[in-house]
This record gives structure tokens, C-alpha cells and sequence, in this order.
């Protein structure tokens, strides 16, 4: 692009551009063959589609599709700007490095991380890629929000192109302790790409805190009260130098004082818990035919007394053997009886062409398979173990026909399925039993919190939930509700854009 050309997309381009890995649409084919756009369902887009509608707003993502380079497009009052990646960059950049690398890093090393180079060299083009498309987007002085774990680097090649736009960055998954992030052997860069952005979000204090020990450790910036003081020169000094090198060979030297005015820029981390979008769960669990529906389901599972439910992409973080686990000693023991208990295990599909996920399908399947076998009667079923992915109707009525949902996620960054649970038990009733390791348990405390690694545990928490006494039960749900209720994702994304404008 010609310089003036480049400045004229500056002046009409858009004042509030969103960055992230998946589009804010999914490709549909009608029942006649023709193909469109649809929304994509999550809260992500719920909670920026209006924002986009009313500032004039774009989203640059990846469509979803290898090898298919689209042209831009509007969709239902947002402009859509499609980034392409090629086959080998879904394995190298969004199944290698961004799935097989930072996923199990940031989430305790649950699965081992592979630490591939030509991974890492597909991860800084395509960041750089999306860095590009956002930067000819956006207008003088934009606002550009960067979005998760895929687009670390984003923020700092996106500065490096337009320093005059604002940039925030919010990570949706959790950020490693220390020790554990010190074993990324491109951490520096990671940092750096970080730092570009003037507030970078997180789901919780922790995550935050552990960000800025690692910067404070490796890279020696001074931080006081959530503000890490970038020094200039650092930035000047070799701007893109810094995402192919590890130059300090560990840690740097501590800045123990504020830097001169003049000489640093500020970058601000800090926790912002996401939410979900509660009016809409509140007005589906209130409509007759989904209310019906969860009748049938329970009928069709031959109206147990009580229903546990699990929902989560088929991944190794959610916990879903441990839970499985706890619940078959239930049976053997005697504690739970197939027909008057039942589980209904929700495993949506998931990043299938890695390999560890495609492993633990066969484990967990397995599990269902033996476990279904020794406790299933004619008519009951032990476990309901359905490998889908669910239309928002359908979860609701799920939420509404389960007495127990059950999340035991040995690491998760928020986990909206137990703010969805919480948000659709308008009547107060139901129990969430909820892995101390999620995001949401700093918020939901009054749930059954849970250690998933300990087995009698969970076992005893599950028996509890089971049988609570109901004013206690409808007690702890008013109180979760409370929280889901005041916190929805619209508040979430204005809070961070009104700290964003603030800096
Ligand atoms: O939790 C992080 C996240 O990126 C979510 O935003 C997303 O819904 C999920 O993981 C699955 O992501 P994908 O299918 O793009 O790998």
C-alpha cells in the first residue's frame, strides 16, 4: 500500500477494531444448498457485536476455513475482515503452537507442551499477519482490542505499525505461574508482544500477578499497583528484535525504582473476570418450550431422581476422567444406584487434529463404554455420554432438567458453563459442585468447591450435592445468582473499554 493510500484507510477505517483467532461468524448451508453467515453464538461476540454495531466497529479473524482467502464483508451491522491460513499454518500455528504448546503451558502442564521452532516461526507470522490486517482497519487513533492466547504478539507488531492506536489485550485462559512459563523458550518475546498492548486483561488476580513476576523476573521492569513501566529504549532498542531471541539468557537485572518521566510507557495488567450473557440465559430458561423440553429430557432418561450433568469441549483440562472416576467408585459402592442416579456427560468436539485430544477421546470413551457396561439396566443408562455440540436452546434446557452440574476442570481460565448453570435456575433449586482451579470459583463461593485431583473428595461433595437439604441448596443458588446476574458480560467488556479509555 502507497503511503497515501495507507493514510486514507487511516482517516475512514474503523474507530474499534476487535482481533481474534475465530471470526465473529460461522459459514452455514441452508437446507437448499446456499451458504451464508451466522453470528457466532458465544459471549465473546454477544457482549462486543453491539459495541461494533454502534462505534462503527470491525473483527479480523480467521473464518475457520484452510487454503481460502475471502474478501472482506458486512454482516449484521459489523465489518467482517477474514485473515487466511493455509493448511500447514492450522497445523503448525493453531494446532501446534497456540494447542500444543501455550495451551497445556498455561494450563499447569497438564498435558506436556511441545516446544517446536518451526511451531513458533508459524505463530510470528501469522501473528504478524493479523497485526497487519488490523492495522489497515483501523482508524487514526482506534481503539483495537487483541483477544487470547493465539495473539500474543499482536499487540507489540500491531504498536510497531500504528503507534498512534490504543491496544488492549485480554487473555481468556490462565496465565502460568513463574516457573511454569520459564520453560517457554521464546517467554521473552511472548512478554514483549504482551507489553505493546496499554492494558492486558486477565480472568483472575492470580493470572495477573504471575504475568507481572515473570516480567518482573525475566525482564526487570519496575511495576507498582498493576503498572509495569516499559522503558522506551527497550522498545526502540530493537523492536522486533525481541520476538527471536531469548536475549538475557534468564532473568534481568530488577529497575528498583520508577523510571524519569519521559522514559517509559505504561502497560497496565490486570485482572477482568469474564462473564456470561445472562439476560439471554434468564429469558431462554423461562420460555415454555425450552421448560417442556427439559421435562422430556428427564422423562427420556426415565425420571431419575437425580441428574448430574457435565458440559465441556472434549479437552483434557476439564477434569471430565477424575469426574468420571469419582463417580463409578459411587456406583460400586453402592452409593448412587443406576435408575435413581443418573450422568449426562455433554463432550463437544474439539481441535481433533491434535493428537492429545484425539487420545483422550479414546480414554474417555473407553471409560463410558466400561462403566456403561457393568451398571447399565435395560431400561436405565449409568452414563448418557453424547459427543455433540449443542445449539444455546438445547444447553438451557439441559441446565434446567439437571438437579447437580458438575464441573471439575483440573485448570480453567473462567468456565462459563457453571455461570450458564447458575444463570438458568431462576426457581433457585439445583447444586453446582465446582473445581477450586476455574476462574469462576473466586466468584462462585458459594458452590461445592472442589479439589478434582482428590477422589474421595469429589466422591463425598457429589453424595452431598445429591442429597442437600433444600434450604440450604436454594441458599447457596440465590447467593451464586446474585453474582451471575450482576456481572454479565456486557458490564465485563465495558469495564475493560472504560479502563482502557482511562490510561
Ligand atoms: O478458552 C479459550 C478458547 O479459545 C475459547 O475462546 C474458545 O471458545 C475455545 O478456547 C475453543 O477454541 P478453538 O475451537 O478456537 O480452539
Amino acid at each position: 500500500m502507497t503511503e497515501t493510500a495507507e493514510k486514507d484507510t487511516h482517516r475512514t477505517g474503523y474507530d474499534f477494531v476487535v482481533v481474534a483467532n475465530r471470526l465473529a461468524v460461522n459459514g452455514v448451508t441452508a437446507s437448499d444448498g446456499s451458504t451464508g453467515w451466522q453470528r457466532s453464538p458465544g459471549g465473546l461476540v454477544t457482549a462486543l457485536a453491539p459495541i461494533l454495531a454502534s462505534s462503527g466497529g470491525a473483527w479480523v479473524g480467521w473464518h475457520g476455513a484452510a487454503d481460502e482467502t475471502l474478501e472482506p464483508f458486512d454482516h449484521d451491522s459489523m465489518h467482517l475482515h477474514p485473515v487466511p491460513l493455509s493448511e500447514e499454518e492450522v497445523e503448525d500455528f493453531y494446532e501446534g503452537f497456540s494447542n500444543g504448546t501455550l495451551w497445556p503451558l498455561y494450563h499447569d502442564v497438564i498435558a506436556r507442551p511441545l516446544f517446536h521452532r518451526h511451531w513458533w516461526d508459524a505463530y510470528k507470522r501469522v501473528n504478524q499477519r493479523f497485526a497487519e490486517a488490523a492495522a489497515a482497519v483501523a482508524a487514526e487513533k482506534a481503539t483495537v482490542w487483541v483477544q487470547d492466547y493465539q495473539m500474543q504478539l499482536v499487540p507489540q507488531m500491531l504498536r510497531d505499525i500504528r503507534p498512534d492506536v490504543k491496544i488492549g489485550f485480554f487473555n481468556h485462559i490462565p496465565f502460568p505461574p513463574p516457573g511454569l512459563f520459564a520453560q517457554l523458550p521464546w517467554r521473552h518475546p511472548v512478554m514483549k508482544g504482551l507489553l505493546g498492548a496499554d492494558l492486558i486483561g486477565f480472568q483472575r488476580e492470580s493470572d495477573a500477578k504471575n504475568f507481572q513476576r515473570a516480567v518482573r523476573d525475566r525482564l526487570g521492569f519496575y511495576i507498582k499497583s498493576d503498572r509495569v513501566y516499559v522503558p522506551l529504549e527497550d522498545e526502540a532498542a530493537a523492536p522486533l528484535e525481541g520476538f527471536t531471541a531469548d536475549p538475557a539468557r534468564g532473568t534481568a537485572p530488577r529497575q528498583l525504582s520508577a523510571p524519569a518521566d519521559g522514559t517509559f510507557r505504561p502497560s497496565e495488567a490486570t485482572a477482568f473476570p469474564i462473564s456470561i450473557d445472562t439476560d439471554r440465559i434468564v429469558e431462554l430458561s423461562n420460555n415454555p418450550k425450552i421448560i417442556s423440553r427439559a421435562a422430556q429430557i428427564r422423562a427420556e432418561l426415565g425420571n431419575p431422581e437425580t441428574i448430574f450433568l457435565g458440559v465441556d469441549r472434549l479437552d483434557y483440562t476439564k477434569g471430565i476422567r477424575h469426574r468420571m472416576k469419582a463417580y463409578e467408585e459411587l456406583l460400586q459402592q453402592e452409593k448412587l444406584q443406576v435408575g435413581k442416579h443418573t450422568m449426562v456427560q455433554i463432550a463437544s468436539p474439539s481441535r481433533e487434529g491434535v493428537e492429545s485430544y484425539q487420545r483422550l477421546r479414546d480414554e474417555i470413551e473407553l471409560a463410558v463404554g466400561r462403566i456403561n457396561g457393568e451398571f447399565d439396566t435395560m431400561g436405565h443408562t449409568a452414563i448418557r455420554y453424547l459427543h455433540h455440540s449443542y445449539p444455546v436452546e438445547e444447553m438451557v434446557a439441559l441446565y434446567l432438567a439437571a438437579d447437580v452440574m458438575l464441573v471439575t476442570a483440573l485448570r480453567d481460565g473462567m468456565n462459563l458453563v457453571a455461570k450458564e448453570y447458575v444463570a438458568a435456575r431462576r426457581d433457585g433449586t439445583g447444586v453446582l459442585v465446582l473445581s477450586e482451579f476455574t476462574g469462576a470459583a473466586d466468584q462462585l463461593r458459594q458452590a461445592l468447591l472442589i479439589n478434582p485431583h482428590d477422589i474421595d473428595e469429589l466422591k463425598a461433595a457429589i453424595v452431598q450435592a445429591a442429597v442437600l437439604d433444600q434450604e440450604d441448596a436454594r441458599k447457596r443458588m440465590r447467593s451464586l445468582r446474585r453474582q451471575v446476574v450482576s456481572h454479565n458480560v456486557q458490564r465485563w467488556a465495558e469495564e475493560f473499554m472504560h479502563r482502557l479509555h482511562q490510561l
